[in-house]
């Protein structure tokens, strides 16, 4: 008889949960005793203590977020775990494995699964296989780590692999799909279906959905001045109908709004072509019962609909296709050249031409479809391997008390022109471009927890590109009441993309914002300026404000270079103002942080 095992996963915004659910079938396909499937603070922290001393073993699966931050759906666990009163050895009978997701371009790498796994052994927990760590800018993304991970995991379970009955296809699957009699009085309309959907709650950091209004988009960029044709969106929602348990009425700055958006009508004619289904026909979605007893899914089940109108808002289809995906797709190739290569790109020695085939190249779930027409699961298999559809995260721009029943997005949209030529354009962003005034758009609001602006103290803002939305949301709030406002705002030309420039002066003006600090990286063909360059420039005062009047300093935008260069910039001010040696400096950027004095959102 084997342990009982619990899989248990830490998310922000959904992967975790999807490695976790992957984990559980291959757990089940092998026969092991799995007992759970849930997020961690789902997970009471008595069950927690008592099944460790009867000898279960728990595997975590873990992403970091924010600025290292463990995820809200393991904080109440964590601030447990941390607590210094308790007793040394509490957990000396845990026996667990951990995987973490995370991404090496931020400072802190994988922060929430290396401190969660050195707590839990200074508690007296022991590894059943080492810790690893999955990272998203590894070509491939984190399949490179999570498959030899994986094997551990197994065979530290003494598992054998599955038999060849297990492994049959259908088993694997988390859903089943029933096709239900059209003339059956399940039939819902497309609002009845949605108005379920909204009973979903995403997760206990969040709000119920609401379906918001569409009030009027803006495009923010000028393609005269620009020469790569990308374009930033403002979207205007209307919220006045809001319930006051979405808390869309009394949103802060720094909170973050989830859209969730469909595939375009494009993607779902394609897949209803290239899978021949009927779109129309009426469908029952659930969790299949022999997974049902571990836990919750996201996914919409248990609600009649078309099948047309599952796709379209519940399947990724223009995800990128990941090794399990050929995995599950080879047993069911016709063609023995399709299989045979679909297996090759499933194994090991294929990830080289995984890579380039899925990677480099840019291909989707659709496409891939489109290039093995002999491999055809049934349907219920098929949604089964396809990942869901998440919701997009977008930082507000607006502000709750200025902008009342409003909430303001400021969207770069996605669209580029992959290797093979394919123009792409982002699922959230091509649903943007399709919304016109008076159309649902179904939102969430989550509580921010990178970004909590403080009104009592100076603030240094810096927002390039669209990360300039949350300082525009705590701007039109007020900013700060004790002391200067300094935006640092980065753009490629000042005529080309100077979000929300009239906005800015306007806070100028009233004194809001006490400057504003520009920088245009493409104006000058012999240098490329950025917003930490500018800080340099600007040396003097901004040590002085951040070292003699306690600023906060709040960073927001894509993730890359730039958040990395702000920390650097900082303690280099530190050594040239502040004549500080590089320990000093780098010691005092580190209390900064852990006093919340250095805030970074960046995605
Ligand atoms: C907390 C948080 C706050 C955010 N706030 C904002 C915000 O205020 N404004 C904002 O615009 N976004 C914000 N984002 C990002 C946003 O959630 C979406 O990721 C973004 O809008 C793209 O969504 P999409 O569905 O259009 O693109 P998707 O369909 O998700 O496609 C995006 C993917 O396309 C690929 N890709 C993109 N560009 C290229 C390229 N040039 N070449 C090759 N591949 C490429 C990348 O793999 C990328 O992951 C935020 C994200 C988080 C997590
Ligand atoms: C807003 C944001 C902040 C992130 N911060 C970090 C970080 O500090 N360190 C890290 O290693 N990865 C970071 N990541 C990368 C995520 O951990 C990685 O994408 C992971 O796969 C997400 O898993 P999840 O969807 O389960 O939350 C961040 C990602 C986002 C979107």
């Amino acid at each position: 008889m084997h342990v009982p095992v619990h899989v248990l996963y830490a998310t922000a915004t959904g992967t975790a949960q999807d490695v976790a659910q992957q984990l559980a079938q291959q757990l089940v396909l092998r026969e092991a005793q799995l007992v759970s499937l849930q997020a961690v603070d789902d997970y009471p922290i008595a069950k927690l203590l008592n099944h460790a001393a009867s000898a279960h073993t728990f595997i975590l699966i873990v992403s970091t977020c924010g600025d290292g931050h463990v995820p809200i759906t393991m904080r109440n666990f964590w601030n447990f775990i941390r607590r210094s009163d308790l007793p040394a050895g509490i957990l000396s009978e845990l026996r667990f494995a951990i995987f973490g997701l995370g991404d090496r371009a931020y400072v802190k790498f994988n922060a929430a699964a290396r401190k969660l796994c050195t707590r839990l052994i200074d508690l007296g927990a022991s590894l059943i296989t080492p810790l690893s760590l999955g990272d998203d800018s590894e070509e491939g993304g984190y399949d490179a780590q999570l498959f030899p991970w994986m094997d551990s995991v197994f065979d530290a379970l003494v598992l054998r692999p599955p038999s060849a009955n297990s492994s049959d296809e259908g088993n694997q699957s988390l859903l089943q799909l029933r096709y239900i009699d059209s003339r059956s009085d399940d039939r819902r309309s497309d609002s009845k279906w949605r108005a379920g959907e909204a009973r979903r709650k995403p997760s206990a950091a969040t709000f119920a959905l609401h379906d918001s209004v569409l009030k009027r988009t803006e495009v923010l960029t000028n393609p005269d001045f620009l020469t790569d044709g990308k374009e930033v969106l403002h979207v205007e929602l209307d919220v006045t109908d809001a319930h006051p348990e979405t808390r869309l009425h009394t949103y802060e700055p720094g909170d973050i709004i989830h859209v969730v958006p469909r595939n375009s009508p494009s993607a779902v004619r394609a897949f209803f072509e290239l899978t021949g289904l009927d779109g129309e026909a009426m469908i029952d979605v659930s969790v299949r019962e022999t997974m049902r007893q571990f836990g919750d899914y996201h996914c919409n089940t248990g609600m009649p609909c078309t099948l047309r109108q599952f796709v379209s808002a519940q399947l990724d289809l223009t995800a990128t296709p990941r090794r399990q995906f050929f995995k599950r797709l080879a047993p069911f190739a016709a063609l023995g050249m399709e299989k045979e290569k679909l297996m090759h790109f499933a194994s090991a020695g294929g990830t080289e031409d995984l890579n380039q085939y899925a990677y480099r190249e840019k291909r989707t779930i659709l496409l891939v479809l489109r290039d093995f027409p002999s491999a055809r699961p049934p349907i219920e298999t098929l949604i089964d391997m396809i990942p869901v559809l998440r919701p997009r995260a977008f930082s507000i721009a607006s502000s709750a008390n200025a902008h009342p029943g409003s909430v303001h997005i400021c969207a770069s949209l996605v669209k580029y022109q992959t290797p093979l030529r394919f123009l792409r354009v982002g699922v959230c962003s091509a649903f943007f471009k399709s919304l016109k005034k008076g159309d649902c758009v179904p939102i969430f609001l989550e509580q921010g927890t990178s970004l909590r602006f403080q009104t009592k103290r100076p603030a240094i803002l810096i927002g390039p590109g669209t990360g300039v939305a949350p300082m525009r949301s705590y701007l039109s709030e007020g900013g700060s009441t004790t002391g200067p406002s300094i935006l640092f705002f980065g753009c490629r030309s000042e005529k080309g993309d100077f979000l929300y420039r009239r906005d800015f002066e306007l806070f100028l003006k009233r004194k809001t914002l006490t400057k504003l600090i520009t920088a245009f990286s493409r104006e000058d063909p012999s240098q490329k300026v950025y917003v930490q360059h500018r800080i340099e420039h600007n040396a003097e005062q901004t040590w002085k404000l951040v070292f003699e009047q306690g600023a906060y300093v709040y960073v927001a935008g894509a993730a890359g270079a730039m958040p990395k260069a702000i920390r650097e910039v900082i303690v280099t001010l530190g050594k040239t103002v502040g004549q500080l040696s590089e320990a000093s400096s780098e010691q005092f950027v580190k209390r900064m942080e852990s006093e919340g004095r250095l805030q970074m959102e960046c995605w």
